[in-house]
């Protein structure tokens, strides 16, 4: 039986290649994997899901390990085991408003694909905000007037830039986690811990 890993599609993805390639994984079927979503490698099976999906999987057993960010795991809360930090997908939560525009004295609109994680950011700060959920892309919201600011993950910055924003506040750095499901970690403990053994001696990707 080869173990199940439930990877995150898009950026986390690639970064995961690049990493489990430098562990000298097999990783052909990953790279040349089209459209499908299942792919079978030498010695794993892999699921290519988002995120929030990825934990679905691994908490149903579906799958035992996942890649994940831990935006993810701060939004959601899947009942998971966060079993290590990963060196790739290095990110940082942040409050971003308009560049040059004043922040507004009345109860704020705060614009973000994460709810929870901003009702308990302002929680901290003793303030009370709208929050307005969007799925993406959420750096419009300022631009057109639906919100004051935003919350959501800075990378590189270029998205803030491009779109005429700045950050005002950091407050979160995170990686990408390797997740597990509780049961796997002991029925399949044989199976699972080289390769978490492996994981754990990564080295850093870029
Ligand atoms: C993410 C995030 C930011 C951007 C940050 O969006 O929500 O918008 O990446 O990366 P950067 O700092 O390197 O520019 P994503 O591209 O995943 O799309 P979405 O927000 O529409 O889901
Ligand atoms: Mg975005």
């Amino acid at each position: 039986m080869k173990p199940c890993i439930a990877l995150t599609k898009g950026r986390l993805e690639n970064q995961f290649i690049e990493f489990f390639q430098s562990l000298s994984y097999d990783v052909e079927p990953l790279i040349n994997k089209g459209r499908k979503l299942r792919v079978e490698t030498d010695e794993f099976q892999f699921v290519f899901a988002k995120g929030v999906d990825v934990t679905t999987y691994v908490e149903h057993g579906i799958a035992d390990l996942g890649i994940v960010g831990e935006d993810i795991l701060a939004e959601f809360q899947p009942d998971v085991y966060n079993l290590l930090p990963l060196p790739f997908g290095n990110c940082r939560m942040a409050l971003a408003t308009e560049k040059g525009k004043d922040w507004p004295a009345r109860k704020r609109r705060i614009a973000s694909k994460y709810p929870n994680i901003t009702k308990e950011f302002f929680r901290k700060k003793g303030e009370s905000v709208d929050i307005v959920k969007l799925e993406g892309s959420v750096e419009l919201a300022p631009i057109l007037g639906l919100a004051d600011g935003i919350v959501d993950i800075v990378e590189t910055g270029n998205t803030l830039k491009e779109n005429g924003l700045v950050v005002k506040e950091e407050f979160f750095e995170f990686s990408a986690r390797c997740i597990a499901n509780r049961s796997s970690l002991k029925i399949k403990r044989d199976l699972l811990a080289p390769v978490i053994k492996s994981f754990q001696k990564g080295e850093v990707v870029r």
